[in-house]
């Protein structure tokens, strides 16, 4: 019944999780095109500071942008802001339901850290919560004035965040912190920076003041972040399929890269929606290769692992029958599972040769199953698995 539970929770939390993020990145990303497809056009309505012109769905578009507020600002005023909190609310939920609830399964590798699920939540909830303190201390330092400088610390951080979670948790459990990191960053942004600025420069506007621009500034900041950290962020959360990723030896570096090839991607498509020349951002694409290039060659297979002496049937069987037998049987005997995880039964020789592209994804180029080492499998049997299924075809 638990496990029932769980999973229905697991899978609507992740459904809620999707729209609301879908719906925070697309008005972030239509806001930052539309920003970028401002003009300045003859006879524009007094304050304004540029109109964008666009087509959608049928239908013709001219919106103005006000950089102070116009004489009068509608009550039906509509804002953006509940996307955020709500993908923030519901990513944790997921993480609760998915990492904390069987943390044993999905948090903990004993043969990273040895820690009991108390001790792995606790360091979760606090390392997310830092995580926040320190970002943005180090935005209101002195460091914060310089983009550049802030940039590269920003970067630095994130990336000290790896090594550090990859030390502490299951390769898994580490890189969905990297992603809940970056988005607390990003959704606290938003919460506790860019919208309060917003209320406070349209409460001046509403009293007749002149707000004070350096909130204009600082939101901007944020929002600026937030727009490089997009890409990056998402691809941590898809992190967990990809074993070739969170099991890496070098997960921190992979992190680094990803960063690297995000935000040169988001970078180019901010240069094309605000329409410059080509030339002037094509030098994103050959940088982002670089850093694909770099991860491509770190994580090519090693091949010496699946090579080997010729491993008898019985081998391959038994090697199955303790490391995977548990949650991959017909029917498993361990309690967090009532049906092999995603359908795939390890029972027979047919049964692996079957599945044997992801098993080999999964136990012998890395070893992200079993699921959190849990049972002690050794690089030998790995090598011996990975020969056996290297010798059917
Ligand atoms: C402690 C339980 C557990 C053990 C032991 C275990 N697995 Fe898994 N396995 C899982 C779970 C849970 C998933 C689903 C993961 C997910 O949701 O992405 C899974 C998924 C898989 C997948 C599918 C991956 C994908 O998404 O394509 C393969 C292949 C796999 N396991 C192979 C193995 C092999 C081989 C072993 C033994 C060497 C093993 N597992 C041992 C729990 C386990």
């Amino acid at each position: 019944m638990e496990v029932f539970i769980s999973e229905w929770l697991n899978l609507l939390l992740r459904w809620a999780h999707l729209v609301v993020g879908v719906g925070w990145i697309g008005t972030s990303f239509y806001f930052i095109a539309l920003d970028l497809a401002l003009r300045k056009r003859e006879q524009m309505t007094p304050g304004v500071q540029g109109t964008a012109w666009l087509v959608h769905g049928g239908g013709f578009y001219h919106v103005e942008k006000y950089m102070v507020a116009p004489d009068n600002l509608p009550p039906d005023l509509k804002w953006y802001q509940w996307e955020a909190y709500l993908t923030w609310v519901t990513g944790f939920a997921l993480l609760v339901v998915q990492f904390y609830w069987n943390a044993e399964a999905y948090l903990i590798d004993p043969s990273v850290m040895d820690l009991t699920p108390v001790q792995a939540i606790a360091i979760s909830v606090v390392s997310l919560a830092a995580g926040w303190f320190i970002y943005d201390g180090i935005c209101r330092s002195p460091l914060g004035r310089n983009t550049t400088a802030l940039a590269v610390c920003l970067f630095v951080l994130i990336v000290l965040s790896a090594i550090a979670y990859t030390q502490i948790y299951s390769g898994r459990g580490a890189l969905i912190h990297v992603g809940a990191l970056v988005g607390t960053f990003m959704a606290v942004n938003v919460f506790g920076v860019i919208i309060p600025n917003q209320k406070k420069v349209t409460a001046a506007l509403i009293a007749g003041e002149t707000p004070d621009p350096e909130m204009g500034r600082i939101a901007k900041q944020r929002s600026l972040h937030n727009n490089y950290l997009t890409l990056p962020v998402l691809l941590m959360m898809v992190s967990n399929h990809y074993p070739l990723l969170t099991n890496h030896p070098h997960a921190w570096l992979l992190v680094a890269l990803v960063l690297v090839m995000g935000a040169m991607v988001r970078h180019f498509i901010n240069r094309h929606d605000a329409g410059d020349p080509m030339a002037s951002f094509a030098w994103t694409l050959p940088a982002g290769g670089v850093a694909l290039l770099a991860a491509l060659v770190l994580t090519a297979p090693s091949g010496s692992l699946s090579t080997g002496p010729a491993v008898a049937d019985e081998v391959a069987l038994t090697i199955t029958q303790t490391h995977c037998a548990a949650c991959h049987g017909a029917s498993p005997s361990h309690e967090a599972f009532d049906e092999a995880p995603k359908g795939i039964v390890l029972e027979t020789t047919a049964d692996l040769r079957r599945y044997a592209p992801l098993v080999l994804a999964q136990s012998v180029h890395t070893d992200a199953m079993p699921l959190g080492n849990e049972t002690g499998m050794t690089d030998e049997d790995r090598a011996r698995l990975g020969a056996w299924l290297n010798a059917q075809d």
